[in-house]
């Protein structure tokens, strides 16, 4: 799916990822995880062909996002669905109005009614988008990244700031998607527990570079009590 190799990128001067290797495969959901301010999102974008980069190599769907035309990443982009932060849906659409914009913008012949059956949005079906609370925000976020099925979907912090029952709620989607699909998910949260439980590797950017990449098991077969107990004693 994915392949990157000694990625570097800086803006204006300003070093933000100096060596990063990585490689997600086909049914994979990996977790990226750093301080903030360590590259985590800028990682996400240049892999979603959203942001350039200075060195290294980047291969999406076997492709070299370097050696492609504009009108290639666009191609490439309409396998890939994203979730970033902050969300920016149009403000006074409502939920189901929503739903179907993207419907239509995907070309998708997903099914409304079973969409909004199965992420149960039926009680908010009529309410505009920015008078959700930031947990049903994410929630409708998610829902419409499904919309297109797509082979790869990016999530920024998808679950920051949520109360455990939605943290919980979009995790079953996620899992349920990866699951059914056979989909990759790659996405950046600072819940160490969620790597523990969900994530099959986990990719540590430190200082700009991938520190460790590898699966959670691994980091836990090193004697560490938790995956949090391994960010608190080795980020510093
Ligand atoms: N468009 C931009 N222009 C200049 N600096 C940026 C830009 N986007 C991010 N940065 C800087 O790059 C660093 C990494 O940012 P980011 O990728 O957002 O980190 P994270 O998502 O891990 O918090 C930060 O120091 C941030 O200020
Ligand atoms: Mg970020």
């Amino acid at each position: 799916m994915i392949q990157v190799q000694n990625l570097h990128k800086s803006y204006k001067g300003n070093s933000v990822l100096r060596g990063v290797d990585f490689k997600a495969n086909k049914g994979e959901i990996i977790g990226v995880i750093g301080k903030n301010g360590a590259g985590k999102s800028t990682f996400l974008e240049i892999i979603m062909t959203l942001k350039n980069y200075d060195e290294g190599e980047v291969t999406v769907f076997g492709q070299d996002l370097q050696k492609l035309t504009e009108q290639q990443h666009q191609a490439i982009r309409a396998n890939i669905s994203a979730v970033l932060q902050p969300t920016q849906f149009f403000k006074n659409l409502k939920v189901e109005e929503l739903l179907h914009l993207f419907k239509a913008y995907y070309r998708s012949n997903t099914n409304i009614e079973q969409i909004i059956k199965d992420f149960q949005l039926e009680s908010h079906r009529k309410t505009y988008f920015e008078k959700l609370s930031g947990g049903w925000k994410q929630k409708i976020s998610l829902a419409v990244a499904f919309l297109s099925n797509p082979k790869l979907i990016i999530l920024d912090e998808p679950t920051t700031g949520l109360d455990p029952h939605m943290r919980n709620t979009l995790w079953t989607y996620i899992t349920e998607y990866n699951q059914k699909t056979n989909g990759t998910v790659i996405l950046t949260t600072h819940y160490m527990d969620e790597v523990e439980m969900y994530c099959d590797k986990v990719l540590l950017i430190n200082d700009g570079k991938a520190e460790l990449f590898t699966t959670p098991k691994n980091i836990l077969a090193l004697g560490y009590s938790s995956i949090n107990d391994f960010y608190l004693q080795n980020v510093l």
